[in-house]
C-alpha cells in the first residue's frame, strides 16, 4: 500500500513513523509512506499556497493551483478504483474502525491536510473522493488527523501485526469494547487476578471475557450495543447485568 500525505509541514512526519508496528510494516514493504510539501507544487517565487477568501471573511484559503498539480502528480499512475483522495477536515465523515478497515484495503491513499479556513471548493468538487474528520473538535490542521488515520490503518494490513487474531478480537472490531486484561503477579498489593483466568479452562475464560466485554460496553459506550452483533445468550447476559446494577 502507498500512503501519500500532502501538507505544508512535511517535517512533522520525519520521525513519527519510525516506531513499532508502523516502522516494521515499512521495513517489510507492506506500506510506503511519503509526506509531500504542498509548496513544492507552487510556481511563484514565494511559494504561496494560500490566499484571502472571495467575498471576504476571516482567515485564508488553500489555493487551487498547487493542490491540483500535487494531486494530479500523485494520482497519475494509480487505478481509480483502488485509490482514495481524502481531505482531512472537521467537516468530514467521522473516522471509525470500519472506515479504517476499508482504507487499509486500498493500494493508494492520499491524505490532504487541510489548513486555515479550508481548501478552495473546486478542489473538493473535482479531486477529493472523501472528506474525513477524526472527531468533533477543531485541530489547527489535518496533520495530526493523518497520523491517527495512518496508525489505525496500518495495523489492519494483513501481517502487519504478526498475529491476525490480534485485530479480530480487539475493541470495535467485534463491535464491543475489550474485556480487562491481567498479567503476573497473580496477587499484587492485595488485589487478585480473577480466579477463572488463572485456572486454564478456556471455555470458562471465553465466557468470562464475553461477559466483561458486554459489561464494559454497557457502562462506557451503550450506543455500541445497538449495532454490535449480539447472540441470544449475550442479550440474556446483558439483562442480568442490568438487573445486578439496579
Ligand atoms: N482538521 C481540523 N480539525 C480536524 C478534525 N477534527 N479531523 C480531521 N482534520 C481536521
Amino acid at each position: 500500500m502507498f500512503i501519500d500525505i500532502l501538507t505544508i509541514f512535511p517535517a512533522l512526519f520525519e520521525n513519527i513513523f519510525e516506531y513499532g508496528i508502523i516502522r516494521r510494516a515499512q521495513k517489510n514493504n507492506l506500506v510506503t509512506i511519503q509526506a509531500h510539501n504542498l509548496r513544492d507544487f507552487t510556481y511563484d517565487k514565494h511559494h504561496v499556497v494560500d490566499d484571502r477568501p472571495f467575498g471576504g471573511g476571516e482567515g485564508m484559503v488553500l489555493k487551487p493551483e498547487p493542490m491540483f498539480r500535487a494531486i494530479e502528480y500523485l494520482t497519475h499512475k494509480s487505478e481509480p478504483q483502488t485509490l482514495s483522495v481524502a481531505l482531512l477536515s472537521p467537516q468530514g465523515k467521522t473516522f471509525n474502525q470500519e472506515m479504517a478497515l476499508r482504507l487499509s484495503k486500498l493500494s493508494r491513499l492520499i491524505l490532504i491536510c487541510g489548513r486555515y479556513e479550508g481548501v478552495d471548493e473546486r478542489v473538493n468538487q473535482t479531486l477529493i473522493t472523501e472528506e474525513i474528520s477524526i472527531g468533533d473538535y477543531v485541530l489547527s490542521g489535518g496533520e495530526f488527523a493523518a497520523i491517527v488515520i495512518i496508525d489505525a490503518i496500518i495495523r489492519l494490513i494483513p501481517s502487519a501485526l504478526g498475529c491476525q487474531d490480534s485485530t479480530e478480537n480487539e475493541s470495535f472490531s467485534s463491535g464491543l469494547l475489550d474485556s480487562p486484561v491481567y498479567t503476573r503477579p497473580a496477587l499484587y498489593r492485595g488485589m487478585e487476578v480473577p480466579v477463572v483466568l488463572q485456572n486454564g479452562n478456556h471455555k470458562e475464560i471465553a465466557k468470562w471475557r464475553r461477559r466483561k466485554a458486554l459489561e464494559k460496553t454497557l457502562l462506557m459506550r451503550p450506543d455500541l450495543l445497538e449495532k454490535a452483533p449480539l447472540s441470544k445468550e449475550d442479550l440474556k447476559i446483558l439483562q442480568q447485568i442490568k438487573k445486578e446494577k439496579t
